[in-house]
């Protein structure tokens, strides 16, 4: 039994994700700090534009974590719609039947995040469980780098499986592609 204090969760759509946008940026700039500083694709403006490429998506959802009025982390995805590009840059050969996205099927998971002096208490846990909890997709999805080890380990422990590996731009790194079965 975790000894941690409980988070409070909070549930937002698009509206909510523009009234929430600072804090949301703030947490994103300190946890990705470094690429923040050195890679333009993190650039805040950047990051604030795929946000709201996300929540212009059907299906949008954010939770967010706190312990009293501090922002602990969120997570945020959207449901893919038919025909979506997702496994596009799908390097693995796998059963077609497993890319057939119809606007129904599944979520993406775009983000997850726990501010680093939260870490280790069950909190992404507890964000990722939020995050799916009432959703009415059959299957989760995300893309995670293999290097990424706490993220890596974290997904494998919490019932994801790899897909193949995804390489959504021919520029962009090789990323797992993950799937979890959410049994609706
Ligand atoms: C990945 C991340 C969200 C995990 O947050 P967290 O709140 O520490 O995760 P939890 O406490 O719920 O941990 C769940 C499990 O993940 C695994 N895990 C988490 N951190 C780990 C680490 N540093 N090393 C190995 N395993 C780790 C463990 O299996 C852990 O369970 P345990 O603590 O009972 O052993 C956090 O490290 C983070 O925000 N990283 C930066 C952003 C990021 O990479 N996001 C994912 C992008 S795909």
């Amino acid at each position: 039994m975790s000894h941690h204090p409980d988070l409070r969760i909070t549930t937002h759509d698009a509206a909510g994700l523009a009234a929430h946008m600072d804090d949301v940026l703030a947490t994103f700039a300190e946890v990705y700090a470094h690429e923040v500083a050195t890679d333009p694709f993190f650039s805040l403006a950047r990051y604030g534009e795929r946000l709201n490429a996300y929540a212009s998506r059907a299906g949008f959802s954010l939770v967010m974590g706190y312990l009293g009025n501090e922002l602990v982390g969120y997570a945020l995805g959207f449901r893919l719609p038919a025909g979506s590009g997702w496994w596009s840059g799908l390097q693995d050969h796998v059963d077609p039947e497993m890319l057939n996205e119809d606007g129904t099927r599944t979520v993406a998971i775009c983000e997850i995040m726990v501010r680093e002096q939260f870490r280790r208490r069950g909190y992404a846990r507890r964000l990722h469980d939020a995050f799916l909890h009432d959703r009415t997709e059959s299957r989760a999805t995300l893309l995670v780098d293999p290097t990424n080890t706490p993220a890596k380990a974290a997904y494998l422990s919490w019932g994801w499986q790899r897909l193949g590996g995804v390489r959504p731009f021919a520029d962009s790194p090789t990323y797992d592609g993950m799937l979890l079965t959410l049994g609706r």
